[in-house]
């Protein structure tokens, strides 16, 4: 059997595809355009492995996508390609409407099409049988907007009130997904999750970012009072939710999946100071944490995000294994025993991107 898994060189991508091809036969398809976010150097254990056929390519290319699904007949498409970064979304939206809203309804109406060719092909001949085909969208808890320090963390049933161009457009996708089940009976599952951190993270976001600029001797940028909350769940914590969303999940649901782990960013950047002063001190004997250093908040920067999963560790059984001390204490070991990769994407069109906005 084999998958179809999109963005699978990015940071959940590429964390889910080792997933896969670590704990099953089946193969996957890797459909990604590469931004700078993609990187194959994340693959790299699965060079030459048979199971693992990348394709370098967009969502939104019908033509190729139709391809693939009839090449390869796989029994799942699990979609993560998307712009991903609040911050280059407020720079330049054009990017996340045209991958996360334009593409995502590609992607469906390929799906869609294959799926209803699955039931001609009924006879049993052709493996997957379309009711067992599923279509998993992968998406996040910032659709359902901004908490106050008071609210219950958000549920299945939360009104959506996205906030920012990212945010709006995952919003977006998510509402075709919904609609492609409700209409054409797609057999579609969505996931909104509370924020990663873990192996691969690229180092535009807070945690990698932190790592990296303590290690290189920069400022530890902190965004306004640094008071904001975030819910962090360790990446192979979400793979393993997917997986289980994929199996057991019943379409047309949605599930939210995140790890009780709310955390003020500045506590966060604290504790990656104090680890990395036992794991790798600096050479002058200062806390990393004199580094910190407070900038111009974020243009309308959400104030508390938090995931109630209690829906998927009911009804499915899932639950996290990793709390944030022991999460956070793998990803800054990742990090010290990956410098070459770290330097590697932050070089070329990452630099080239950060010169522009911020000189
Ligand atoms: P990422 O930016 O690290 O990776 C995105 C990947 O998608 C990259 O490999 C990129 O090359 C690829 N891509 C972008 N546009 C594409 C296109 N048009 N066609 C094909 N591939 C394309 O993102 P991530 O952090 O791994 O997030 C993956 C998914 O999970 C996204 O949908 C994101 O919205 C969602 N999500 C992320 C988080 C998080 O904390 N990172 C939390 C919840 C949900
Ligand atoms: O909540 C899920 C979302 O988490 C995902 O959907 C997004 O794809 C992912 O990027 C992430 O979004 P955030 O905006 O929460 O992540 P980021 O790492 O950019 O920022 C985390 C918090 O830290 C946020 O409150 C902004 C703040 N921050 C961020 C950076 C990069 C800083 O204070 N300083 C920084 O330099």
């Amino acid at each position: 059997m084999t998958i179809l898994v999109t963005g699978g060189a990015g940071f959940i991508g590429s964390n889910f595809v080792h997933h896969c091809l670590g704990q099953s036969d089946e193969a996957v398809v890797n459909l990604d355009a590469l931004t700078y976010a993609g990187n194959l150097g994340n693959l790299a254990r699965w060079a030459g492995d048979p199971r693992h056929v990348f394709v370098k390519g967009d969502i939104g290319d019908r033509a190729l996508v139709d391809q693939l699904l009839q090449t390869h007949q796989p029994r799942a498409v699990i979609n993560f390609a998307a712009e991903s970064h609040v911050d280059r979304s407020i720079h330049g939206p054009a990017d996340f409407i045209q991958t996360n809203v334009v593409g995502t309804f590609h992607l469906l109406e390929a799906v869609r099409a294959y799926w209803m060719g699955l039931a001609a092909d009924a006879s049993g001949l052709t493996p997957p049988s379309q009711s067992h085909f599923r279509f998993l969208h992968v998406s996040t808890d910032e659709v359902y907007g901004s908490l106050s320090p008071t609210d219950p963390p958000f549920t299945e049933t939360k009104a959506f009130e996205p906030n920012s161009p990212y945010s709006a457009s995952k919003a977006a996708s998510d509402h075709l997904v919904r609609a492609w089940h409700h209409t054409y009976g797609l057999p579609v599952l969505t996931t909104n999750c509370s924020n990663n951190y873990g192996p691969y993270h690229f180092p535009e976001k807070l945690i990698p970012l932190v790592i990296h600029n303590a290690l290189a001797g920069k400022p530890l940028p902190i965004y306004g009072d640094g008071q904001q909350i975030r819910d962090w769940l360790y990446v192979q914590d979400h793979c393993s939710a997917i997986a289980c969303v994929l199996q057991s999940g019943v379409p047309g649901e949605t599930y939210n999946i995140g790890g009780w782990n709310e955390k003020p960013n500045l506590d966060v950047v604290n504790t990656i100071c104090q680890l990395l002063d036992q794991m790798r001190p600096r050479s002058d004997g200062l806390s990393y944490a004199t580094q910190i250093t407070y900038v111009t908040d974020r243009p309308g920067h959400d104030r508390r995000y938090a995931i109630d999963a209690r829906k998927i560790e009911r009804e499915l059984g899932w639950r996290p294994a990793e709390s944030f001390e022991t999460g956070i204490r793998k990803t800054i070991a990742w990090y010290l025993d990956n410098a070459d990769w770290v330097a590697n994407v932050t070089s070329g069109a990452y630099r080239q991107w950060v010169d522009q906005h911020y000189g």
